[in-house]
């Protein structure tokens, strides 16, 4: 059976885009892009300035590119596609179909007069809306198992232009697989202090944070001279830092006591001369015991 062009064409774009999509900047990183595509198993991601109008589209293909060259870390307007191919919402299904065979993409991004992006239109998306939703949600058994996020960020001491970078490419990537803003302050807070103690007081480490759908895990290993007496150090007030430190405005003394307050679990491991280790649980279904 062939379906008419005559009904493509009474079809509008606007009325089978999928609205519910993922927005970047230009500044985030590729490496939560590639685990944002993963996690919502997505292939594009359209990237906006802050009035929402569209600069560019991050794919697989551009995740890919970043991957071989070791640059995960980028920020993809080094690597998003610019010269972007778009549809209008008052297109037709035909005009949409025309462009899909012309240029072979999976999908494009729909975007008004304005150069606002309102939705993506792929192929997955038309075939779903041509048949009614909920004729296919009665035929779902069970949800699929939510995935599981995982992060990880290099961190190098005494880097301050870099400092704080990885804490804030964890805070935007949770932003958009839709932790809430309540938690997205704690796991905000145990980060940056984590990342910021590797800054100032180890040599190299990394971060990491992991998304299940019950808790957030982070963990922030250093290389680096260890702390000594760790009940010592998470006194409120207790700084080892350095005056030139304290001049930067840090060594109040309060990483550690802030990371324990926000956390609900809290180990810290340290050897002396060789290195720290904090792990941090943060519960996502309530029951907050700290
Ligand atoms: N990763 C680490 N490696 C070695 N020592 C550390 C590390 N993290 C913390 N410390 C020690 O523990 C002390 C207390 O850490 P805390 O984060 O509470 O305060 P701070 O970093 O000195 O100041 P603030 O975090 O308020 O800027 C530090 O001064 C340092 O001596
Ligand atoms: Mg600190």
């Amino acid at each position: 059976m062939k379906i008419p062009k005559e009904f493509l064409e009474k079809i509008k774009v606007r009325d089978i885009m999928n609205t519910d999509i993922v927005r970047l900047k230009p500044y985030q990183d590729m490496r939560s892009i590639q685990e944002i595509m993963r996690i919502k198993r997505i292939d594009a991601v359209p990237i906006v300035d802050d009035l929402e109008n569209l600069m560019g589209l991050v794919t697989v293909e551009n995740v890919i590119s970043a991957l071989v060259q070791g640059d995960l870390n980028a920020p993809c307007e080094k690597y998003m596609v610019r010269d972007v191919k778009c549809l209008s919402p008052e297109d037709s299904l035909y005009d949409a179909l025309i462009k899909f065979r012309q240029f072979r993409f999976g999908r494009f991004p729909v975007v008004n007069n304005d150069g606002k992006v309102l939705g993506l239109l792929g192929t997955k998306d038309i075939v779903l809306n041509l048949v009614d939703r909920e004729d296919i949600e009665m035929g779902v058994k069970e949800e699929v198992k939510e995935e599981i996020l995982v992060l990880e960020y290099p961190v190098m001491g005494g880097d301050f232009a870099l400092a704080g970078m990885a804490s804030s490419n964890v805070k935007k990537a949770l932003q958009q697989i839709g932790i809430s803003p309540e938690i997205l302050r704690r796991v905000a807070i145990v980060t940056y202090e984590a990342e910021m103690n590797i800054v100032i007081h180890a040599y190299r480490g990394v971060l990491r944070v992991r998304v299940s759908p019950e808790y957030i895990e982070i963990v922030a290993e250093d290389e680096g001279p260890g702390i000594p007496d760790i009940e010592l150090a998470m006194q409120p007030g207790y700084s080892t830092a350095p005056d030139n430190i304290r001049e930067m405005g840090f060594g109040a003394g309060m990483g550690l006591p802030n990371i324990k307050n926000s956390s609900d679990e809290l180990y810290i491991d340290s050897i002396v001369g060789r290195g720290t280790k904090v792990y941090s649980k943060i519960y996502l279904k309530r029951n907050r015991n700290v």
